[in-house]
């Protein structure tokens, strides 16, 4: 990222998460397509493979896209790659709100990566079952080397994308429900009384375990949870995103200028 394109707030030397605030979506896309680019890289050269799980709602759909573009998608190596979601809703994969579809439409069904490295969340089924399945998937990818496995034996992404919403839940982890206080599991199915009904998530075990987890927020609609993110009190269950603190793992916080409105500007 060159400085004229983004303003960093806070960086990882204060023990901090990077704050970096973008002028526009546009900018915020292609410096997260950047980084998810170095980070896919640094795993495939270290690892042998670059294991991701994205996030969903429509944020991340410009980054997909760019991602997709020759200029990005000739830098990663497809073949290592294996893709994962960090949480889907309750909707068959052709279904207008499927994480899933969103992401084949803007990046998988453009790009040559192997079938059998897309690992979707099989939200058709049962909620509890989607989410058992899913946790078999990870399992089966630790033991197949597509994911790492960390010292406490959970899968460890070499990146995770996160966004969050106006009540500032991430993935599927929504204010006041038990997701949230999940300790063991890897996935689960989380009702949403608001929304009144199922999603299924990676739970925060599995989150902060990553290697990389990057938060890409957009929009003005985002300012006043952000800032009760990163400014307001510790509560993660009013909170959620304030759940998410990698215990040996770099988080970073992409954000376009109108969802950094009500950030301090820090020296
Ligand atoms: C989902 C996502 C969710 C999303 C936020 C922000 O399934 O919706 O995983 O956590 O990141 O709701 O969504 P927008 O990018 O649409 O604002």
């Amino acid at each position: 990222m060159t400085e004229a394109e983004g303003i960093v707030l806070s960086g990882t030397k204060d023990r901090k998460p990077e704050i970096v605030v973008l002028p526009d979506r546009a900018a915020l896309a292609r410096e997260a397509a950047s980084r998810f680019v170095v980070i896919a890289h640094q795993a495939i050269t270290g690892h042998g493979r670059f294991a991701v799980a994205l996030s969903g709602g429509s944020t991340p759909r410009d980054l997909y896209q760019l991602l997709a573009t020759i200029e990005f998608s000739s830098r990663v190596d497809w073949h290592h790659t294996h893709l994962f979601w960090g949480d889907e809703r309750s909707v068959p994969p052709d279904h207008p709100d499927s994480n899933f579809r969103m992401a084949n439409e803007a990046l998988i069904s453009r790009i040559g990566i192997p079938a059998g490295n897309v690992h979707r969340i099989r939200a058709e089924l049962e909620p509890v079952d989607a989410a058992r399945e899913y946790e078999q998937t990870l399992l089966s990818c630790i033991q197949s080397g597509a994911i790492a496995e960390s010292d406490a034996g959970l899968p460890r992404f070499a990146l995770i994308l996160l966004g969050i919403g106006e009540d500032a839940h991430t993935a599927s982890l929504f204010p006041h429900t038990t997701a949230l206080r999940e300790t063991a599991r890897w996935v689960v199915p989380n009702y949403i009384e608001n929304l009144k009904t199922y999603r299924i998530t990676l739970t925060p075990p599995v989150l902060n375990t990553s290697a990389n987890i990057m938060f890409l927020v957009a929009g003005a609609d985002k300012a006043s949870a952000l800032y009760s993110v990163l400014r307001g009190e510790r509560r993660p269950d009013k909170y959620p995103a304030q759940i998410v603190q990698p215990t040996n793992g770099n988080a970073v916080w992409l954000l376009d200028k109108p969802a950094s409105a009500k950030l301090e500007t820090e020296s």
